[in-house]
């Protein structure tokens, strides 16, 4: 990571950023030892193994490998580069930025922030528009769909008149084309001419969590096609990554997300109160988005469109929000087609009753298949036995599990036992897939699974060694003398323990002491670093410990370097001979019994 602010203001940054109060605004996390633990933000996972250090403010999660300090936390949990995250965390500690020093920002960040300012004029654009004269038949076209002036200042609605006007108004406010095309809101056709994309429709600026404008959606006001048109995807723009109303429901007082399929949905919801609405970006919830809802809220209440389309959707997005743990219900409304229909015929006080009905997602299955299959016939009835098997299968609770199945052997007059059976039979299934799925990741040496890929043991074991002895090295000035005067960089077998014990030197040759929060900053492998520098060693002799640890990755190396020599074409059969006895006269008979005892040693966990 190259040096963009002083590193005073870097250190204070993190000072006034306890690495454990800004994950925990993310992460549940539980005192476990010297450390906190939790559930990984980053993968998937049922048992904690995301730790978080208070003493050296930083985390690592044993499961994935992902780690780093405050800062990286911020840049990964919400998707910035280096600088924004600073500037986040120095925003919320009250700091004043520094000028950053030299242009260092990343192309993609640069053309994000260009993109913003884009949008930002876009969107007062439209919105002068939608007052204007111009602008009427977009205001009685609000007006009919009765949202408020109100509504319409909160969310920013526009209208995107004829011709090429925004495209006129940007260049005017200095943008060049190359810019403007870049942002989306003006597109190149075959001959070469470039044109608005909006044009005639009524404008939802598309605003995320940290209140940057980052697209927009544009409806038409009659019939034509197509109904919506959505900004494409931009350096500053990612459907998959964004939902629709987040920016105001992160906030609401609810423990849920009420997740509908519309803007207008949206809307519709937030100015009847029910502020916690959130709506995907025109295409159907993705594993990011699921993601993103359980980071903020433990339970989600599905209001998509009754008909077909949304029944098949609310199907998909129940897995992808149950399989992040999210509790799941589904909220059906007779008669109507969407939650902003259903609150113009009713009231809001009718749709906050919905919610409150909203059936669990195992209920709503239940009545889906009821619909769908007629118990009275044999056939059918065996259908829907086990269609309801393979749900209970999912349930993690087997008090509940035990509710379903004999509420189900009651209806059906199937034993409970025979439901149990196949429910077993279905568990026993998935279980074989799990474990040839983890086989086949783990041949691949996929770095996630298990600690051993057992693909080369002697090179685990000095990998091992490296990283014990760098986090010596790190805390005890005495363990880095001694490394210094056998090892060089270039014999730490990985790179990012190179790089690692490059800037511990540098900072330990200089007389200072490594402040790991500040190097795991700076490196660009930082989440090696950090999970090295982590752990909490409980070794009793520092200096007899490195000594040990030296040896043997001395021995390691010079074994490489007879690999290398005798596999090499450079020299003569007899000159391999030589060194090779050379070799085995000086390092083995020690060394085996070394590796026996170095088996049973654990790094981690
Ligand atoms: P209204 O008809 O204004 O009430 O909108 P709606 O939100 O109820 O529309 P609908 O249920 O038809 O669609 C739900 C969502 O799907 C919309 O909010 C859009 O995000 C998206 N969508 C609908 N039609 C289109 C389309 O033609 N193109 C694209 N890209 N998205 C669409
Ligand atoms: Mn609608």
């Amino acid at each position: 990571m190259p040096q963009m602010f002083p590193e005073s203001f870097l250190q204070e940054v993190m000072d006034k950023n306890d690495v454990v109060d800004t994950i925990s605004r993310y992460v549940q996390l539980k005192r476990s030892g010297t450390s906190m633990k939790g559930l990984c933000p980053f993968h998937r996972e049922k048992t904690p193994s995301f730790h978080v250090s208070a003493d050296k403010q930083f985390y690592h999660c044993f499961g994935c490998g992902k780690g780093g300090n405050v800062i990286s936390f911020v840049m990964q949990m919400e998707n910035l580069d280096f600088i924004e995250a600073v500037k986040l965390l120095a925003e919320q500690a009250g700091l004043t930025m520094p000028e950053p020093s030299g242009r260092t920002d990343s192309g993609a960040a640069e053309r994000r922030r260009l993109i913003y300012k884009i949008n930002t004029g876009s969107a007062r654009f439209f919105y002068d528009c939608l007052l204007s004269e111009r602008g009427e038949a977009a205001r009685r076209y609000i007006t009919d769909r009765r949202l408020t002036q109100n509504t319409v200042n909160k969310f920013g609605l526009g209208f995107a008149p004829e011709g090429s006007r925004l495209l006129a108004r940007l260049r005017e406010l200095g943008f060049s084309d190359d810019e403007i095309l870049l942002s989306g809101m003006a597109v190149k056709n075959d001959s070469g001419s470039i044109y608005d994309r909006f044009r005639n429709r009524l404008m939802f600026p598309i605003i995320d969590v940290r209140k940057n404008i980052i697209g927009f959606g544009g409806r038409v006001m009659d019939d034509s096609v197509p109904k919506y048109l959505n900004s494409p995807e931009t350096a500053a723009f990612s459907k998959s990554y964004n939902l629709f109303g987040l920016n105001f429901a992160k906030s609401a007082k609810d423990s849920f997300f009420v997740l509908v399929e519309g803007y207008m949905d949206v809307i519709s919801l937030h100015q009847s109160g029910i502020t916690s609405a959130v709506a995907t970006l025109g295409t159907a919830l993705t594993p990011e988005q699921a993601r993103i809802i359980k980071r903020m809220r433990q339970e989600a209440v599905i209001a998509y469109d009754s008909d077909e389309a949304g029944q098949n959707a609310t199907k998909r997005a129940i897995e992808l929000l149950a399989d992040e743990d999210v509790t799941v219900k589904v909220l059906t409304m007779n008669d109507c087609k969407d939650p902003d229909e259903y609150i113009k015929a009713n009231g809001a006080g009718a749709f906050h009753e919905l919610i409150n009905n909203a059936k669990l997602q195992i209920e709503y299955k239940i009545s889906k298949l009821q619909e769908k299959y007629n118990i009275s016939v044999t056939d059918e009835k065996v259908k829907y036995v086990s269609e309801l098997a393979a749900e209970f299968a999912k349930i993690k609770s087997p008090v509940e599990r035990e509710i379903y199945v004999g509420k189900t052997a009651r209806e059906t007059g199937v034993s409970a036992d025979g439901i149990f059976s196949e429910i077993d039979r279905l568990n026993a299934a998935s279980e074989r897939k799990n474990r040839f799925d983890h086989a086949s990741r783990g041949l691949r040496g996929n770095p996630s699974v298990g600690r051993l890929s057992g693909e080369n043991p002697e090179r685990e074991n000095a990998l091992r060694a490296e990283k014990t002895l760098l986090n010596l090295i790190c805390f005890d000035p005495q363990v880095f003398q001694m490394t210094a005067a056998s090892l060089s960089s270039g014999d730490f077998e990985e790179g990012a323990h190179r790089e690692l014990y490059e800037r511990l030197s540098a900072v330990r040759n200089s007389g200072a002491e490594p402040d790991a929060r500040l190097i795991v900053a700076q490196m660009s492998g930082s989440e090696a670093a950090a999970g090295i520098l982590i752990q909490e060693l409980n070794i009793e002799d520092n200096v007899l410990a490195a000594r040990e640890l030296i040896r043997r990755l001395t021995a390691y190396r010079k074994k490489q370097k007879l690999l290398e020599t005798v596999t090499s074409g450079d020299l003569s059969q007899s000159q391999k001979l030589d060194e090779m006895r050379e070799y085995l006269r000086k390092e083995v008979g020690t060394n085996e019994q070394h590796e026996q005892h170095e088996q049973s040693e654990q790094y981690g966990e």
